[in-house]
C-alpha cells in the first residue's frame, strides 16, 4: 500500500465516538478523509470542520457530517498533512495553499496529529518553499518587501494568474532555502503588513505518522 495512505488510515485509530475532528487537505489527508468516510458509514459519530474547500467537498461527497469552524469551541482532534518536517517537529504547510484555515484549526485544537510518507521527513526545513497567503491588494508592494528581505519571493501562478485561496488572497512562494533562522524569519513575516499567515508550523503537533514500507511509524513529541 502507498506509504500516504498507510499513513492517513492509521490516523483514524485516534478517531472516538462523539469527537469534532479536523480534516486536513492534501493527498495524504485523502485517504484519511476517505476511511473517515467509511467509519461514519458503519456508525462512528462525529462532526468534522475542515481546512478548505476541496477537503469540504471531499467529507460531503463520503457524507461526513460537517460543522463550522465558528460553531465550535474547540476541536478535538486534527489530521493533516505536511510538506516537510524536521526533528523537532518544526514543518511547513501549505503546498496545497490551505495554510491559514489549517493554522486556524489547528490553532484551537486539542490533539494534532500530522500524517506524511517518508520524503517529508528532513534534516532541516527549506527545501521546499515555503508559502505564506497575503492580501491581493498591494500585492506587488508586499513582494518588494519581501525581496528586500532576501526571502526570495515567487507568486503563486495557476494558469496564468494569480492562484486565489479559499479566503481570496494570494499565495507567495519564499524560495529560502535550508538552514535559515526559522524563528526570525516566522516572526519577522508577521510584521509585514498584508502578510496574512505563513505556513511555518512550529512545534504544532503532538504525534507524527509516517508511512514506511508495510506500516506506519508512529512518534510521539515529548517535547509539547
Ligand atoms: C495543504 O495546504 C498542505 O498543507 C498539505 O497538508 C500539504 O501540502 C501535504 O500535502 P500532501 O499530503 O498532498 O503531500
Amino acid at each position: 500500500m502507498e506509504e500516504k495512505k498507510i499513513a492517513g488510515i492509521k490516523a483514524t485509530e485516534y478517531i472516538e465516538n462523539n469527537m469534532i475532528i479536523g480534516l486536513g487537505t492534501g493527498s495524504t489527508a485523502y485517504y484519511m478523509i476517505e476511511k473517515v468516510g467509511e467509519l461514519t458509514k458503519l456508525g462512528l459519530n462525529i462532526k468534522a470542520v475542515t481546512t478548505s474547500q476541496g477537503t469540504a467537498d471531499l467529507a460531503a461527497k463520503f457524507m461526513i457530517p460537517l460543522i463550522s469552524i465558528d460553531e465550535v469551541d474547540s476541536i478535538d482532534l486534527v489530521i493533516d498533512g505536511v510538506d516537510e518536517i524536521d526533528g523537532q517537529f518544526n514543518a511547513i504547510k501549505g503546498g496545497g495553499g490551505a495554510l491559514f484555515r489549517e493554522k486556524m484549526v489547528a490553532n484551537i485544537a486539542k490533539k494534532v496529529i500530522w500524517i506524511m510518507d517518508s520524503s517529508k521527513l528532513v534534516d532541516s526545513i527549506g527545501g521546499f518553499p515555503l508559502p505564506i497567503e497575503i492580501l491581493s491588494y498591494g500585492y506587488s508592494h508586499i513582494l518588494k518587501e519581501l525581496e528586500f528581505l532576501s526571502l526570495h519571493p515567487v507568486l503563486r501562478m495557476r494558469g496564468g494568474v494569480p492562484f486565489v485561496t479559499d479566503n481570496h488572497n494570494y499565495i507567495v512562494d519564499l524560495h529560502i532555502g535550508k538552514s535559515f533562522d526559522i524563528k526570525y524569519v516566522s516572526e519577522k513575516l508577521m510584521t509585514i503588513s498584508g502578510v496574512l499567515e505563513t505556513g511555518l508550523f512550529l512545534n504544532m503537533c503532538d504525534l507524527i505518522i509516517v508511512g514506511t514500507g508495510y506500516e506506519a511509524k508512529v512518534t510521539e513529541n515529548k517535547g509539547r
